[in-house]
């Protein structure tokens, strides 16, 4: 990474100079090296002189001479100030191109770190809730936590999938009491999703008006919690064809979650937590029955135990965080999981601290805002209803199939039948992902699908081009190699040297968990791609080590491209 290794030459330089006496004696402070917006600016720029002269005193202007002036590591060709103590560092071409042909060679290398190494992180993702199709919330937390954690394999952690359904609770007595008067097999078979959303439905509503109905689902539950066969067996029925649900849409997502451990898991060990957190003096038990747990600086006491004995939500949390350190021992849990969530887990997360059960700063919410449907209204159905996640992603299919069909329309129908899928399914997730993940998103077809903006499609598109000019290259050449002592242009030099900072822009992702950052990087370097794609002839240049070096060039990019997008979770076809 070059922009450690510019970090500590800056280091180094002040340290020097500190030797020196030009600058007075002090601990070198925190300072940012990052890639400039305007390129004019060099490769970096760093605000080290600002920091130094205001622990100091100094002139900023001066301490960026004296710096720049210093500055001894090969792999920068110059350095210069700007602004009002800016200092502008330059890369050496021949660093870029040593770096290039070490990229070109260890494809599957170059871009990983080690910061993670014997680190294990469990992530928390997805966890739809039973007996319902899978919305939109959970759309970003599924896109979100998979790119959380490719990018953690990427820096060498060993992170953990998981998603927590949830499986558990008295809404199911209510559906399966709605079952119970009204349910036919058949339908529930032929259409299992919606089939028990109706039920639950159609029975909650009658519920509200006769409370008879609301006493026999929670009876419903509590049979369910004694293990009542019958009921067991129906909610098995719902959970199987639930997660058989959910599958195929992950599938269509291609995201991999290795363990799903419902709320229903934990049942078993709600008691001796229950009993935990008396025995702690953590939770008292009040005069009505129920088990509470005062939380220090929060108005709002835990409930963990209610009054009628029933176990609630945060307990099963509370077992969930237990468990998932102590199984995997994980370091940190993050959750992926919507704002709303954010008081809940708060204080659950609170909770679990004062039990011993994780040390502050272990347990991590990983929150993000609303997907909003056009006109930045909720994400429904004219009637109000959840619009099924399934239904979104085929839509997105389908209007991707005409965009490969005006790009490429000589295709065979099989072909763009398999691109259309990976620009579509593509696009919905570049679009979550290009978004702050705290800001509230509204759904636009025409942005995600823009072939000219930052999209999936225009990502897509440009790695597609620079592969059709390997493809091509291949035909007379052998593996693209970097030619030595090779020059580079402005536009060369400023592709090359943003395309090597993958693994900077994946260790910006990681800091606070912000996959925008990496959508952000792609985005950049496609721009720059293009620039040159429109610029520079490849295949027709006659220089011959310039074209070796634009050949190998374009390789670097694709190869970066695709891993970048691979990493988002994005497929990268070949053409398109
Ligand atoms: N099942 C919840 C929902 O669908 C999300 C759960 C988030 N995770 C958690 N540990 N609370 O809204």
């Amino acid at each position: 990474m070059f922009r450690q290794k510019i970090r500590e030459a800056i280091r180094l330089a002040i340290t020097e100079l500190k030797r020196e006496g030009a600058l007075p004696d002090f601990a070198v402070p925190e300072f940012s090296v990052a890639a400039p917006e305007d390129p004019a600016h060099g490769d970096y720029a760093t605000n080290a002189a600002l920091v130094i002269a205001k622990l100091t005193g100094g002139k900023p202007a001066e301490i960026a001479r004296l710096i720049a002036g210093k500055l001894t590591a090969p792999e920068i060709a110059a350095a210069a100030v700007a602004g009002p103590g800016f200092v502008n560092l330059t890369l050496a071409d021949g660093s870029l191109t040593g770096a290039l042909s070490a990229a070109l060679h260890e494809t599957e290398q170059w871009w990983r770190s080690e910061v993670g190494k014997g680190k294990t992180i469990v992530v928390e993702y997805s966890s739809p809730n039973i007996a319902k199709p899978l919305g939109v919330h959970h759309l970003r937390s599924t896109i979100i936590g998979q790119a959380i954690i490719n990018l953690l394999r990427a820096a060498g952690y060993n992170a953990v999938s998981l998603s927590f359904p949830g499986d558990w609770g008295t809404q199911f007595g209510l559906l399966i009491a709605g079952y119970k008067h009204w349910g036919d097999p058949e339908k529930v078979k032929r259409q299992p999703i919606e089939e028990m959303l109706n039920l639950y439905v159609r029975f909650s509503q009658a519920a509200k008006d006769d409370p008879r109905l609301l006493d026999e689902g929670r009876q419903e539950f509590r049979k369910l919690e004694e293990g009542d066969p019958e009921n067991r067996k129906l909610w098995q029925w719902f959970l199987d064809e639930s997660l058989r649900d959910f599958n195929r849409v992950y599938e269509l997502l291609g995201v991999n979650i290795e363990h799903t451990i419902g709320e229903s898991h934990y049942e078993p060990e709600l008691k001796g937590i229950i009993q935990d957190a008396l025995d702690h003096g953590v939770a008292q038990r009040g005069e009505d029955g129920s088990v509470v747990s005062p939380i220090p600086d929060s108005p709002t006491p835990e409930i963990i135990q209610k009054s009628d004995g029933a176990t609630i939500y945060t307990t099963r949390e509370l077992a969930a965080i237990r468990h998932r350190i102590k199984e995997w021992d994980a370091v940190q849990l993050l959750y992926v999981a919507a704002n709303q969530q954010t008081f809940h887990l708060e204080q659950v997360f609170r909770s679990a601290e004062l039990l011993g059960y994780a040390k502050p700063g272990q347990l991590v919410h990983v929150k993000f805002g609303m997907m909003l449907g056009s006109g930045g209204k909720k994400f429904a159905t004219r009637e109000g209803r959840l619009i099924p996640l399934i239904d979104v992603l085929q839509q997105a299919i389908q209007r991707s199939r005409a965009i490969v069909e005006m790009l490429n329309p000589e295709l065979p129908d099989s072909k763009k039948d398999e691109i259309a899928e990976m620009v579509g399914v593509g696009a919905v997730k570049y679009y979550d992902l290009f978004h702050h993940r705290l800001s509230d998103i509204v759904f636009e077809w025409d942005k995600m699908l823009n072939l000219e903006g930052a999209s999936a499609p225009y990502l897509q598109y440009t790695h597609a081009r620079f592969k059709s000019i390997l493809r091509k290259a291949a035909k007379e050449a052998k593996a693209p190699e970097v030619p030595d002592g090779a020059a580079l242009d402005g536009v060369e030099h400023r592709l090359l040297a943003a395309m090597l900072r993958l693994p900077e822009a994946i260790e910006d992702a990681l800091k606070d968990y912000t996959p925008n950052t990496l959508a952000n990087y792609l985005y950049t370097l496609a721009q720059l791609a293009n620039e040159f794609y429109h610029s520079h002839p490849v295949l027709q240049e006659p220089d011959e080590k310039k074209r070796a070096l634009r050949i190998a060039l374009v390789s670097g990019v694709a190869l970066t491209l695709a891993k970048g997008l691979d990493l988002l979770g994005i497929a990268a076809p070949e053409e398109m």
